[in-house]
This record gives structure tokens, sequence and C-alpha cells, in this order.
């Protein structure tokens, strides 16, 4: 359930009107909700609360520092994946006691300050990572918090861009390698064991990829368990969200049939998995990132200019694909709504962005309202691998974000300067000398 609603024809966030927000802020800029963000954190804590377990948010998917805060205050543990992530969740109030650490490729730096700081466990994904972490350790005279990140070669049947749990993959350890490479790790005075963890992709819209993953995987978590003493299994993120209303009521046919249970929802999700994982009777980690934010976000823009040439019909509004680079690299819908409603035809509009590119556009031949110069918009579901994988390109300062909270805004990040994205530049002063050195 997210809160943006129209209320006498005027998108609402919250208790707050968005046409007021672009006219204080200025767009391109995100938009949070608050309630969004801890409705759905509450309802994935209660559909899996029968078991004891920990929600560690993927702190990728959106890591405004409120964002983390609004987690953070609510119980929320994390799942980071680089030293930059670990040092937000710290920035942000929150305790790394609680934090994962995943990712393939940790740094010496990025370890030893995740130890210093008393990290959770790191998600081990090598077994030379294992001998990095073992020495870190031992040079410091600690222990390093270690759960082994299994790759359990089941498809997640998502975009090949987010599939992570394949042979095809970088990502962990070989499902047959994996008991080795335990009993190899009690061998290393530097390495603690406290876990066992996997993730199979992002976006999976329907269960069975989880049931077939899970499954495949509690005997050796029981064993763990038993001969090592293993404490918790994370199972991951990966919970879609709905970006096409029009989608989903498009399969409602087989969604009343037998297939209807296996569409992802947080009861779906919890009526399959908590029968399965309740009897291992351990601490259940999981890492939602975009079932958290994505549907609390959105990018508003302002249309620029309406362009008609020849049979397109182009709306260039003033957000691009640095802003929001989601449709332009995964080719992903993202739904795009007049912040006040428009009646009338129905024209089929690209909506581009200013970039010199052609991949910079939100959606193709999309059937909108027809919309005119100077239309305020939303670009919905932006909440998650949104602002975090936007840039500079073309010079185009990032833009502002804002949390709407019932009838108050924040801005929790103002939109950059020109000057600071040439700030750390410098022309060498032998740049203007005459080359020939005369
Ligand atoms: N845990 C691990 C180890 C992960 O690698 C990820 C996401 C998550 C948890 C959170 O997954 P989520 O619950 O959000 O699906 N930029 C892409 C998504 C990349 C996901 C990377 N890993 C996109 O825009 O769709």
């Amino acid at each position: 359930m997210h809160h943006f609603r129209y209320r006498e024809g005027e998108l609402d966030c919250e208790g707050v009107r968005l046409s007021a927000v672009a006219r204080e802020y200025g767009t391109p800029a995100y938009v949070y909700s608050r309630a969004t963000i801890e409705d759905h954190y509450l309802r994935l804590h209660e559909v899996l609360g029968e078991m004891d377990t920990t929600i560690c948010y993927a702190v990728k998917a959106n890591s405004n520092l409120a964002v983390l805060r609004t987690l953070s205050r609510l119980g929320s543990g994390f799942d980071v994946v680089s030293g930059g992530e670990v040092e937000r969740v710290q920035a942000s109030g929150g305790s790394l006691r609680k934090c994962l650490f995943a990712g393939v490729g940790k740094s010496e730096e990025e370890i030893d300050r995740a130890l210093e700081l008393g990290i959770h466990a790191f998600n081990v994904e090598s077994r030379a990572e294992l001998e990095r972490l073992d020495a870190l350790a031992r040079n410091r005279g600690t222990q390093a918090p270690v759960s082994i990140r299994v790759n359990p070669d089941v498809d997640a049947g998502t975009h090949e861009k987010i599939t992570t749990g394949t042979y095809q993959n970088k990502f962990g350890i070989p499902f047959e390698e994996v008991e080795d490479l335990y009993r190899w790790s009690r061998s290393l005075s530097g390495i603690t064991l406290r876990g066992v963890h996997m993730h199979i992709g992002s976006q999976l819209t329907t269960t069975a990829p989880f049931g077939a993953a899970v499954r495949k995987m509690l005997p050796l978590v029981r064993r763990l368990k038993e001969r090592l003493g293993i404490e918790f299994f994370s199972i991951g993120g990966g919970l879609g969200i709905v970006y096409d209303p029009a989608l989903e009521s498009g399969l409602s046919d087989w969604w009343k049939g037998e297939a209807a249970a296996s569409i992802l929802t947080p009861r779906s999700y919890a009526d399959l998995l908590v029968p399965l994982l309740a009897p291992l009777d351990m601490r259940i980690l999981v890492e939602p990132g975009r079932f958290i934010v994505g549907n609390a976000g959105v990018l508003l823009c302002r249309v620029e200019y309406i362009k008609q040439v020849a049979r397109k019909n182009f709306a260039i509004v003033d957000a691009a694909m640095n802003d929001l680079l989601r449709p332009s690299f995964y080719g992903a819908h993202h739904d795009i709504v007049p912040l006040r409603r428009l009646e009338g035809e129905i024209v089929p509009t690209d909506v581009v962005g200013p970039i010199c590119e052609s991949g910079d556009y939100f959606c193709r031949d999309r059937p909108l309202p027809r919309l005119a110069q100077g239309d305020l918009l939303a670009v919905l579901s932006a909440g998650a691998y949104a602002f975090v994988m936007a840039s500079n390109y073309n010079t185009r300062p990032r833009p502002a974000e804002i949390l709407v909270d019932g009838t108050v805004t924040g801005l929790v990040r103002r939109r950059e300067t020109l000057e600071s994205l040439w700030r750390d530049e410098s022309i060498p002063d032998w740049l203007d000398r005459d080359r020939s050195g005369a």
C-alpha cells in the first residue's frame, strides 16, 4: 500500500499536494512518503513475525540518511555493500551491530573499518575473501564474524542484470563447495562462523524461486547449525513490487487460478516460507530493499516542450536518464501520471529527457492524456534504485530529495549546485605553458 492518491483531481503524497512541493523545491525532485516506508517495513515484519526475524534493509536501494533513520527507528538492521554504505549507516545513527556486509570485492580498508565498528557479519563470497578477513581480524587481535553466501543455482526468473543465484553469476560459493569451505574456515583463528546467506535476485514477482532455493538450502542449513553452531540464515532480498498496475490487472484471469498462490505478496511469501523456515528454529534475516522503498517514492518533473514529428509525440521533460536510469538501463516500466488529473484525448507519448542520447526516455508510445508545456508529472515507483543510480551526465546536478510525513515536508537532500559538480576538478598550471618548453 502506498500513500500517493488523487484528491480533488490533484495528486497528493500523504497530506501534501505534490504540485505545491514542485513549486517550493523545483523540479526534477524525488519525493518519498514516510508512512509508505513504515507500512511496508511493518507489514513484512508482521507476516514473518512468528519467527525470530530481523529485517536488514538493503541500503543500496535508497541510502538517503532520512530514509535510513526512518527504518532504524523501527528497529531495522541494514544490508550494506561498501565502505560508503557502512559510513552512511553510522551517519544516520544506525547500528553496525545489526548490519550484514555483502559484496564480492570488499577492500582491506572496508573490512578493517567494519571490524572496528563491530559489524554483525560479513557475507563472504570467496575463499580469498575469507583469507583476507582472517588476516585482518588477527591483526586486530579479534575475530571476523562470517556468514558464507551460498549460490544455490536457482534461476530467479527475473531480468538478467539482476539475477544473482545461478552459476552464470559472480556471486556466492557454489552449493556443492560450501561445506568444505565452512570446514576449512574452522581452522582459521581469525574467523568466527555466525550464519549462512543466500540472495537469488531482485524484483521477483512469483514466490516459486524463493521456495525452490530455500528447499534446496534447508538440509545444508540444518547440518551447519548442528555441526558448526550457525546462528542465522539470511534469505536475502528480492521481493518484487508492482510497477505496472495495468499489467497486473491484465493478469487477473490467471491470478484467480492455481497460479494465484505463486504471485508474490508479503502474505504469499510468508505463507510459503514460514512453514519451511520456522522448524529450523534459527534467526532468519531478510534483506528487502525495493519492497520497502520502491513504491514509496516518485520523481517529479515538468514538461518543457511538446514536440510532434511524423507519427511521434514527444513530451520533453526536465528529468532525464541521469536522474532515473531504470527505463533506459533495464527497459523498466514506471507509470507516469500528471499531477493534475487530465481528461480527454489519450495519445501515444514518448516521455523523454533533454540528454543527448536516444536511450534517454522514461516511456515509449505510452497511452497518456494529451500533455502540454508546463504540465507537472510524477514518475511513479521511483523510491528504489532511482536517486542512488543517478549521475551527473551532461553536467546535470542531481535532484533534490524530499521526505513527506503527513502534512509536513522536509528537504532531505538539497539539489546539487552546478559549482559543486566541478569543485574537485583542477586545471594543472602546466597546461597553459607552451609545449616546446620555450
Ligand atoms: N541483498 C543482496 C545481497 C543484494 O544484492 C540485493 C540487491 C538485495 C539484498 C536487495 O534486493 P531487493 O530486495 O531490493 O530486490 N538496480 C537494480 C536492482 C539491483 C539489485 C542488487 N542487489 C534495479 O534497479 O532493478
